[in-house]
């Protein structure tokens, strides 16, 4: 969704904004607009396109001596990714701009009655209406015409407002859109719709809550409820990443960066987490007392995109070692359908950013109607971490590049310790299984790290042959079904051609209809559980002279009859078979799509954070 940057402080107001916009590109990069007061005048720049196009027409302004503004990166929802349609969009005096993240529901009505009143508008976004709406209630108090204005808006909104008649001051208000405020001792007080646009200037951050109006000056702010009028206490959260930690250091691309920081990410979501000696899983921010657990009758898992993938994976290990019946939910769908929710249900969020509109929306549906709720996040203080009874965090780092990779990883490993959580205390599985199953998951990045530059090397050698197709199937049977849909997700994302995952079964009943020489299929077939049926799957894909790659266990020589091109990994666990599998999957979307020329990191229509339904 769209990004928002905002500073006032001693620094010069552009570079920090056009540095903020960067970091937040992964959001949004149709087009692009900032805006500064220079003196008593707003200056404004906007441009189609990437953040790059903006920044080719502001070479001037980079060193304008401004030090109040707003940036915003825009992923389109109502009228098109044009430089007039790009934001900050100003009132009829153009002494007043705003910039908006979400969707104003009723600025149709809003809009027919302010042009009514003389209002003249110039472009079709739904976000020029609260500029006008905010000039129409305007005396001399800003606060008190924000205030009104933002009382007739529907939807969700995360705004930034800027008025040259009050020089010194940025306002923001968020409600059902993520916003976020940077503070320092000395530096400026920053605002911006997510974390790494902060990360070069503080790490000490506020998170705006829904319904509330900050006021932001250079040596401070403040924040009240439009609920109530009161002022509002908020808490100063000190973030643990770091700037280079959102770089690309030396890699082509973030995804690149994404893909081979797995094996860190991993780590960081287990360590500390299993006690070396007894096995135990400690998952203090879980909050779940003996009780809860043991009360525990079903769980619910929702979960957007690449999440949802995470889930269906973990709803295979939660049954199987908790013991516990698991449904998987699209969150799209979780929060229209009739729920069959009570307070012994358990309702667990998969979400990377924390912020996706219909996750956040599903769970608190599913919070109302009793249930306790976990989200497994990668991004501390964010709206669903907040608003659940407990977390437990992936530790991925800034995940920016779009297509995720790394935050997928991280929350398999962190879902398979909330399985073990649970097992544990269930008592579904022994001391001794314990133990196993934990230092499967430990060593299962070590794997990871020793195998990753050798499935890409294989996977590159493969690309010649695969990166013109029009189609690609992934299939996969049990634990690795997920990481077909997962395989074919990325490709389809980033390389734009048309790829499908199926349940390897399933391909007897409908898809095997498309099965000739033109179709690639890339099949999941380690030795595990279900190996014989994934191989007479492979075998029917054979018989109609399919182009197959098979992904199978070392030293598995049968695959190289049925088969010309294949990766073979090393022999672990089972359970742990998704996270490794899921190496030769990415890489290969990645290699494809870097081959076709594809911009990886941004690809067509995608924002990484969906914070609109
Ligand atoms: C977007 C992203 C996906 C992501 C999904 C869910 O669609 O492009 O990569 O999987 O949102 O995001 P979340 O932050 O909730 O995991």
């Amino acid at each position: 969704m769209c990004g928002i940057v905002g500073y006032c402080g001693p620094r010069r107001v552009v570079p920090v904004i056009l540095e903020g916009l960067r970091r937040l590109e992964y959001r949004g990069y149709d087009s692009a607009g900032i805006v500064y007061l220079e003196g008593e005048r707003l200056v404004k720049y906007r441009s189609e396109g990437k953040l790059s196009r903006l920044e080719a027409i502001i070479d001037e302004a980079i060193i304008a001596p401004a030090h109040i503004g707003l940036g915003h990166t825009r992923w389109a929802t109502h009228g098109a990714p044009t430089t007039t349609n790009a934001h900050p969009h100003s009132d009829c005096t153009g002494n007043l701009v705003v910039i908006h993240n979400g969707i104003i529901e009723n600025y149709h009505s809003l809009r027919e009655e302010l042009k009514n009143k003389g209002h003249v508008f110039a472009s079709q976004t739904d976000t020029e209406v609260l500029a006008h709406l905010i000039e129409e209630y305007l005396n001399k108090d800003l606060v008190a015409a924000v205030k009104k204005a933002v009382a007739r808006l529907e939807g969700s909104f995360a705004v930034g407002v800027l008025w040259a008649g009050m020089p010194d001051t940025l306002i923001a208000i968020r409600n059902q859109s993520p916003l976020v405020l940077g503070v320092s001792e000395n530096d400026g007080t920053f605002l911006a719709s997510d974390i790494p646009a902060l990360l070069p200037y503080t790490k000490q951050v506020v998170f705006m809550d829904d319904m509330e109006m900050a006021i932001l000056k250079a040596d401070g702010f403040e924040v009240f409820s439009l609920v109530t009028g009161e002022p509002v206490k908020k808490e100063v959260k000190t973030i643990d990443w770091n700037a280079a930690m959102a770089e690309k250091s030396g890699f082509k691309h973030f995804m690149q960066k994404e893909i081979f920081e797995q094996p860190q990410a991993i780590t960081n979501t287990v360590s500390g987490r299993i006690n070396p000696e007894s096995g135990e899983i400690v998952l203090p921010e879980m909050h779940l007392t003996e009780d809860d657990v043991q009360n525990i009758d079903r769980i619910f898992l929702v979960a957007c995109g690449t999440s949802w993938h995470a889930a269906l994976v973990a709803k295979y290990w939660l049954e199987k070692y908790a013991n516990i019946p698991v449904e998987v939910d699209i969150a799209s769908e979780f929060r229209y359908r009739h729920l069959l929710i009570n307070e012994r249900v358990l309702t667990v969020a998969i979400s990377q950013s924390g912020e996706t509109a219909d996750t956040l929306a599903g769970i608190r549906i599913a919070k109302e109607m009793g249930a306790k709720i976990i989200t497994i996040c990668n991004v501390v203080g964010s709206t669903m971490t907040r608003e659940s009874h407990g977390t437990v965090y992936t530790h991925a780092g800034p995940e920016i590049g779009v297509a995720s990779t790394k935050a997928f990883t991280a929350q398999l490993a962190a879902l398979f310790l909330f399985t073990l959580y649970l097992a544990q205390k269930k008592t579904t599985i022994s001391a001794e299984q314990s133990m196993e199953l934990g230092r499967d998951l430990i060593g299962i990045s070590t794997v990871v790290e020793r195998e990753l530059p050798r499935i890409q090397q294989e996977v590159q050698a493969l690309v010649e042959r695969y990166y013109d197709c029009r189609d690609f199937l992934f299939i996969g049977r049990g634990l690795n079904y997920p990481i077909a849909l997962e395989g074919a997700l990325k490709l389809k994302e980033i390389s734009y051609i048309h790829a499908e995952g199926y349940a390897s079964g399933e391909l007897k009943h409908g898809p095997i209809a498309l099965i000739d020489k033109d179709m690639p299929v890339l099949a999941l077939v380690p030795q595990d559980e279900v190996y014989q049926k994934s191989i007479s799957n492979v075998e029917e894909i054979k018989a109609r002279q399919g182009r197959i790659i098979l992904i199978g266990t070392d030293g598995d020589s049968h695959l190289r009859n049925i088969t010309d091109d294949i990766i073979y990994m090393p022999k672990v666990a089972n359970a742990m078979n998704p996270i490794l599998y899921t190496i030769p999957a990415q890489l290969l979307a990645y290699e494809i799509a870097t081959k076709r020329g594809c911009d990886v990191d941004q690809p067509r229509n995608l924002a990484k954070s969906v914070t609109v339904e």
